[in-house]
């Protein structure tokens, strides 16, 4: 019960890796909240994990979403009583130089990194002081990987507010920290749009190209965010963990 009487908000918490940390959370002692774009979705995480957790529609690409969502937490919850936010809504799809459009440019860019901003914009006045804020970033935000420029570029903003917040929120004694996964198998590998064969063809490629032998799962990446909540990191702030099993390191 690492977690025994905090209060938690997962953004886009209704698969991957935002649905398990929610259930490790709620493992740990924690009362989540989470968040996503529909009722039914979210109706459909809550009734997988076992334990309290309460839903909140709200979409990352809409400011006034994001106030919203921070009102309703407030009502539930009081003011200021927020101990972890783990800002993990995120999307991500290949963005080739040559022919990506507006369309995909500015989806990459409203969720990951406008989406981001707002967010934490709405959040930061509910939070405890002392809490912990985790990023989802990933390990492409240092890397130069052909064909993901728009994504990579998303990320490395992730990765610089966790910087920047950590010394925004410092006299609050607000840590941020940004969590790194590498290929991590979750539905967000079906945003591509491509056929069940073609999705286990890029499955296996990846998992024989990482060291550790194989893609990771959300409940690798749920461990790391539960050491960045509680204080067992009490000295880490601006810092980053990159979990790939290898892939960016060897
Ligand atoms: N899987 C990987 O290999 C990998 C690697 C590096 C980083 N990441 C990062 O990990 C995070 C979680 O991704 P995942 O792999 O767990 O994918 P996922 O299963 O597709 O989860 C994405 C979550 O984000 C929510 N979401 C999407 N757009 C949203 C919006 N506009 N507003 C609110 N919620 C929104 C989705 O909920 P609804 O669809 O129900 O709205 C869903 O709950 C993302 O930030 C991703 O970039 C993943």
């Amino acid at each position: 019960m690492r977690l025994e009487g905090k209060i938690a908000l997962i953004t886009g918490a209704t698969s991957g890796i935002g649905l398990a940390t929610a259930q490790l959370f709620v493992n740990e002692g924690a009362r989540v909240i989470i968040t996503g774009r529909n009722e039914s979705n979210l109706a459909e995480a809550k009734a997988q994990i076992h334990g309290p957790v309460s839903t909140l529609v709200a979409d990352v690409r809409s400011p006034a979403q994001m106030q919203s969502m921070a009102q309703q937490i407030t009502e539930m919850f009081g003011a200021g009583t927020l101990d972890i936010f783990f800002a993990n809504a995120g999307v991500a799809f290949s963005t080739p130089l040559l022919t990506t459009d507006e369309a995909h440019y500015d989806e990459l860019m409203d969720v990951n990194v406008k989406g981001l901003f707002f967010s934490m914009q709405a959040v930061a006045p509910l939070l405890r002081d002392g809490a912990s804020v985790i990023l989802n970033s990933a390990w492409l935000n240092a890397t130069g990987s052909a064909g993901f420029s728009v994504l990579s570029a998303s990320k490395a903003a992730v990765r610089s507010f966790a910087r920047t917040w950590s010394a925004d929120l410092l006299t609050r004694r607000i840590r941020v920290n940004a969590v790194s996964p590498g290929a991590i198998d979750t539905p967000i590998f079906e945003l591509e749009g491509r056929s069940p064969e073609q999705l286990a063809e890029v499955k296996r490629h990846l998992a024989a190209s990482i060291p550790a032998g194989r893609m990771g799962t959300p409940d690798d990446i749920a461990q790391t965010v539960l050491f960045l909540a509680g204080d067992e990191s009490r000295y880490m702030l601006g810092a980053e963990i990159i979990v790939d099993g290898g892939f960016a390191q060897l």
